[in-house]
């Protein structure tokens, strides 16, 4: 199984949720790959927000190493699933898919319709981003495995 969690910037959402998402594998002994990308490309090969890094951090996970990737199409063919924190993520990528097999991988990461707010502009909204992508990372995990 191989998951691509996408964002706009790869530096806030993305990198939390292929990082949490990892380091829960590891723990249950799952050898599914995860990685991360943004459908812009102004933060390429940097690391992810310090924000990300400091919370995550602080609920016990290292995504200190990870380097923003820019989505690209062949990236459709390198992931089973493309889960994508926000309406805005969803019609970009779809914009790049090129049929219906590529388009069918593309979900929101969250259940029941919701998207991860992009906590960018507020330094408040990373802890409660965070609770909410390892809960659902958590759930992904239980739901892929059946
Ligand atoms: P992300 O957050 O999509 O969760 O990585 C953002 C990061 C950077 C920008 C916007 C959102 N930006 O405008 O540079």
């Amino acid at each position: 199984m191989k998951i691509l969690m996408v964002c706009l910037g790869n530096i806030c959402r993305s990198p939390l949720a292929e990082g949490i998402m990892r380091q829960l594998l590891e723990e249950q002994g799952l050898s599914w790959e995860v990685a991360s990308a943004g459908t812009g490309d102004w933060h390429v090969n940097q690391p992810a927000d310090r924000r990300s890094i400091a919370i995550a951090k602080k609920f016990g996970y290292d995504i200190s190493k990870q380097r923003a990737r820019h989505f690209g199409k062949q990236m459709f063919d390198e992931a089973d699933h493309i889960l994508v924190m926000d309406r805005n993520n969803l019609r970009d990528v779809l914009k790049l898919a090129e049929n219906t097999e590529q388009r069918e991988k593309v979900k929101l990461f969250l259940a029941g319709d919701l998207e991860v707010t992009d906590p960018y502009y507020d330094d408040q909204l990373f802890e409660p981003v965070f609770l909410g992508i390892e809960e659902r990372c958590k759930a992904l995990i239980e739901e892929m495995k059946l």
